[in-house]
């Protein structure tokens, strides 16, 4: 279980990014995390995986604080995170990059399979480096199967429907609802998507830095998701004309 209590985040010289987050990811749930641009839903997801440092308040792991732990030290304890940009690696094949994250080796039935599931070809890509010359959908599916590869206790992914066709997309959602039916671990998923909200467990609204309102699927995804909205106030996730 994952506990994010009282946390705040006030860069130097700058205005409050978050405040007084508290949160709860019960083990082998499925929370969305969702909200307008800029209400700081990045900004805690790398409070999660330890890239930024809180200002005040604590992150607990299974009860243990891990707030003073680097992102290394997190990874090792099972946090993975799928960034929202990528990062390239240079002089690194997709295959080196998934055995790595397999903890050293992986067979090539799990290399074409973990692949297969973010869709996209083993014999097209295992062998190609995660360089400038791969196109942003294609980090971003060689990211999402970098962390199904790892053992984790917690995968954070940070809009993981940016850049990636709709054919992917719904193998990406299949791969979202084994991995949430099998409970092997607790998943937070930040998204806009309606289609990744409606497989939640719970749903969060975050909002100037805090947390709106936060509660089980069924009572929230009504409150956010209209389909005929476009035009309604009471729409919090899509902010007007803002395409998805
Ligand atoms: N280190 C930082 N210094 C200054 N501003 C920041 C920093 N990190 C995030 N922000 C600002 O905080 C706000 C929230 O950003 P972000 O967490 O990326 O929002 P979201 O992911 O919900 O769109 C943005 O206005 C962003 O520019
Ligand atoms: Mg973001």
């Amino acid at each position: 279980m994952l506990e994010i209590k009282d946390l705040y985040f006030q860069p130097e010289g700058e205005r409050q990014i978050l405040k007084n987050i508290s949160l709860t990811i019960p083990d082998g749930k499925l929370v969305c995390l969702t909200g307008p641009n800029g209400g700081g839903k990045t900004t805690l997801a790398k409070m999660i995986a330890g890239v930024e440092k809180a200002t005040s308040g604590d992150i607990l792991l299974d009860g243990e604080s891990i707030i003073d732990k680097d992102p290394t030290e997190r990874s090792r304890m099972g946090i993975s995170y799928a960034f929202q940009q990528p990062v390239r690696f240079k002089g690194i094949t997709v295959r080196e990059l998934l055995c790595l994250a397999k903890g050293g080796t992986a067979t090539e039935d799990e290399l074409n399979e973990v692949l297969a599931s973010v869709g996209m070809e083993g014999s097209a890509y295992l062998n190609r480096e995660v360089d400038t010359h791969l196109s942003g959908g294609e980090i971003k599916r060689i990211e999402i199967a970098t962390v199904l590869m790892r053992d984790s206790k917690l995968i954070v992914f940070d809009e993981p429907e940016a850049g990636i066709d709709l054919w992917s997309f719904n193998s990406l959602i299949r791969v979202f609802e084994e991995l949430r039916d099998s409970r092997r671990c607790s998943m937070i998923i930040i998204s806009h998507q309606e289609r990744i909200l409606s497989i939640a467990d719970e749903i969060a609204l975050i909002q100037d830095g805090t947390v709106g309102i936060h509660g089980s699927r069924s009572t929230i995804y009504p409150l956010i998701c209209k389909t005929d909205c476009d035009d309604c106030d009471s729409c919090f996730v899509r902010e007007k004309g803002e395409e998805i």
